[in-house]
């Protein structure tokens, strides 16, 4: 394989200094890519890359304690910047023939290129059609999409159509980080591979499942995206429903990335859209002077309650909460069973962060002549088992898959637009008012303080 090149669109935007350049440092790090991948970095104004990775912390996760400077000068090396001015053709042409030089490079001249779109969605038009009128779009481009993938089902219809014009499906990676995280890959091994879970996973016996991702940080300055976003957009409409589909789709003995994608689809399809009415939010106190907007209803807690169409799934609730400036960072999926006497029920957590393991909670005879009862808790902990191991960050999984064309993580038009239909009678209802929206103090859960 020849080695690729990154064309980064919002290089400098807050995704691209929190996430991608981070996960960029520790795959030149660790030498994960050919030695000669190129980065290009496109900005509108001139970008001074020295300045650029002066401004970012690249050594952010835990396995560096110490920074390693040959990882950053191989980045250093391999970014360059490109002034681009979106909707001018010629910028696009001066691109074209800075790939042409690239490639030229290389022995074979024949490098992927890859256009990753870290900016928000309405500037997606622009470029994707510049992109595709400058020829910009043959066999060997990807177009990397980052979330939110439109606003709510008809902007997310046009968008599908506008990248379908010059894209192929196999061309478009629609990323979701939260399904590169280790357990949330583990959820699909854990399934296939432990089969004496599998006659549970019904009505019969499962009575709801929760999935929740709550954060302790507020917007931290995003305020024009979190405007316009909100916590149901941000983080349900994705990560969540995501996670929720690989829980519980249906599973076949060959999971490739087609399968996956078919039965993922198929479980969100017969979602039943959510009803307003059992919908939740909330906005943390200070957030309205944190945006300037006195006035702002956009909603920075979320949480909403799903039925399924299946009869597998007839009658299990399905809970899905998020939020900022919350008690705790966690993200888990539980699973409540079903219980026949008068206890409380067991339940099984897959932890996604931030300490990923799989918990299954028993109940136990306490010790003693009395016959008491106590939960107890079957647990794995990936970072005790695996402590020595070096964990794949799930940015780096995404930028890495995306470059070896696995499309297994990312999300299709048909996944997309099936989660935007569930949303939508909520989306409908929130929309420019604040009835019900509960204003919490930071640190707090909404309604519990
Ligand atoms: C992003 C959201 O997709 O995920 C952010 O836009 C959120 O608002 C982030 O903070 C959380 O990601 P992680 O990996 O830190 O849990």
């Amino acid at each position: 394989m020849d080695a690729p090149i990154l064309i980064i669109f919002g290089i400098t935007g807050d995704l691209s200094k929190r996430k991608l350049l981070p996960a960029l440092y520790h795959i030149f790090s660790q030498q994960l890519l050919p030695p000669d991948t190129k980065i290009i970095g496109i900005s509108r104004r001139p970008l001074n890359v020295d300045e650029l990775l002066g401004s970012v912390e690249l050594c952010v996760l835990e396995k560096d304690n110490v920074c390693d400077p040959a990882g950053i000068k191989r980045l250093k090396d391999a970014l360059e910047s490109f002034q681009l001015e979106p909707s001018t053709a010629a910028d696009y042409e001066r691109l074209k023939q800075r790939l042409t030089q690239l490639d030229a490079e290389t022995t074979t001249g024949n490098r992927e290129h890859l256009f990753y779109m870290s900016i928000p969605p309405d500037a997606y038009k622009p470029i994707v059609t510049a992109l595709g009128e400058a020829g910009l779009n043959d066999r060997r481009s990807r177009l990397l999409l980052e979330k939110p993938f439109g606003y709510d089902t008809a902007s997310a219809e046009n968008l599908i159509e506008l990248v379908d014009r010059y894209f192929t499906e196999e061309q478009v990676y629609r990323i979701d980080h939260y399904l590169a995280k280790e357990t949330a890959q583990n959820l699909l091994t854990f399934r296939l591979y432990n089969p004496i879970f599998s006659s549970l996973w019904n009505a019969e016996h499962i009575e709801r499942v929760e999935v929740r991702a709550t954060e302790k940080i507020g917007i931290e300055g995003r305020a024009e995206f979190y405007e316009q976003t909100g916590a149901l957009r941000d983080l349900i409409q994705s990560h969540l429903l995501q996670l929720l589909a690989i829980t519980l789709m249906d599973l076949t003995a060959d999971m490739t990335s087609a399968e996956i994608h078919r039965t993922k689809q198929y479980f969100l399809e017969q979602l039943l859209p959510a009803d307003p009415q059992l919908a939740l939010r909330g906005q943390y106190e200070g957030y309205r002077q944190e945006v300037n907007n006195d006035n702002s209803t956009s909603e920075t807690y979320a949480r909403i309650h799903l039925r399924h169409g299946a009869e597998r799934w007839q009658g299990v609730d399905f809970i899905l909460e998020t939020g900022k400036a919350l008690p705790e960072k966690l993200t888990e999926i539980t699973i409540h069973f079903k219980t026949t006497h008068n206890h409380s029920s067991n339940n099984l957590t897959f932890q996604v962060q931030p300490d990923e393991g799989i918990k299954l909670d028993l109940i136990v005879k306490a010790p003693g002549l009395e016959n008491e009862t106590r939960h107890t808790a079957l647990d794995f902990d990936y970072q005790k088992l695996y402590a020595d191991t070096q964990h794949i960050d799930a940015y780096e999984r995404v930028l890495l898959d995306a470059v070896r064309a696995d499309q297994s993580l990312f999300s299709s038009d048909a996944e997309v637009l099936a989660t935007w239909r569930v949303l939508q009678p909520v989306l409908d209802a929130w929309k420019d008012n604040s009835s019900g929206l509960l204003i919490y103090p930071q640190g707090t859960l909404p309604g519990k303080a």
